[in-house]
């Protein structure tokens, strides 16, 4: 069973939830933006009779407290990271979507000893680029000036395979919502934060663990060719393309995400250290 609860860390309350055996693998999981952990509900439950599960909102998204201090990729992986401590996990296995990964990336730069293994799904490893940056800042303004709904529809497009507004309407709609759902502040200072992050591409040649990237097939914002750089960089790593999924594969194509994860679990348990 899924139980809900909270951790506090560096000042704010944060949302998790757990799933599995406690005791066995923790493995750890990042929301995209501006999404929340139910995104891995699919992911939780498949991995339940093998594994510790966490999923967990960043600060801001779904239950957990926005707090005062101005958001950056770096405090959210400090948050991570003191989620950590905060519930005695030595080691993990981390997996992050998009922003997740960004985190992730992030996170493993600081304390590369708490991470077991990398899952990276539809994320990139550089900055904003000048273009980006300024449509990030166009974007906040006008959200201020709108609110959320225009942006909530226009972000969908982008999300999502053209065939899952069919074929995965409830995932769909379950996004939307939960974009609406996500106060519009907290929207803008992540959006921020997203502007600002620094790149981490320069990393990936020093991580020595076992990495897993995943990516849809279809997915516009980190398409498979960014994933195919990152997958150069590290090494020793493995990249899935899956098909007939976006920027959402954990959600558009659930079963095949699992396998693939549940296969690279397998395959860590196997190996020293
Ligand atoms: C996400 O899904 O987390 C976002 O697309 C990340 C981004 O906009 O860079």
């Amino acid at each position: 069973m899924k139980r809900d609860k909270t951790a506090t860390v560096n000042g704010v309350t944060l949302s998790y939830s757990e799933s599995g055996q406690p005791g066995a693998t923790p493995v750890i999981f990042i929301h995209g933006f501006p999404f929340s952990k139910a995104t891995w509900a699919a992911q939780q439950n498949a991995l339940k009779a093998d594994y510790h599960t966490i999923a967990y909102d960043v600060r801001g998204h779904g239950k957990s407290e926005a707090g005062q201090a101005t958001f950056s990729i770096d405090l959210f992986a400090d948050d991570l990271l003191a989620l950590f401590d905060e519930l005695k996990i030595e080691r993990a296995v981390a997996c992050g979507l998009s922003m997740g990964g960004y985190i992730a990336l992030n996170a493993i730069q600081k304390q590369p000893h708490r991470f077991a293994g990398l899952i990276l799904a539809d994320t990139q490893c550089g900055a904003d680029t000048p273009e980006g940056r300024e449509k990030r800042l166009k974007t906040i303004a006008f959200i201020k000036k709108n609110g959320l709904e225009v942006y909530a529809n226009e972000s969908l497009k982008n999300l999502f395979a053209p065939a899952s507004f069919q074929s995965r309407k409830e995932e769909v709609e379950f996004i939307h919502q939960t974009i609406l759902q996500t106060p519009a502040a907290v929207v803008c200072r992540t959006l921020q934060a997203l502007a600002d992050r620094t790149e981490t591409c320069s990393y990936l040649p020093k991580v020595e663990i076992p990495v897993l990237l995943l990516v849809g097939n279809e997915d516009k914002i980190t398409p498979p060719l960014v994933a195919q750089h990152m997958a150069n960089a590290i090494a020793g790593s493995e990249l899935i393309i899956i098909d007939n999924a976006g920027h959402l594969p954990n959600l558009e194509a659930a079963d095949e995400f699992n396998t693939h994860v549940l296969a690279f679990l397998k395959r860590l348990a196997t190996l020293p250290g």
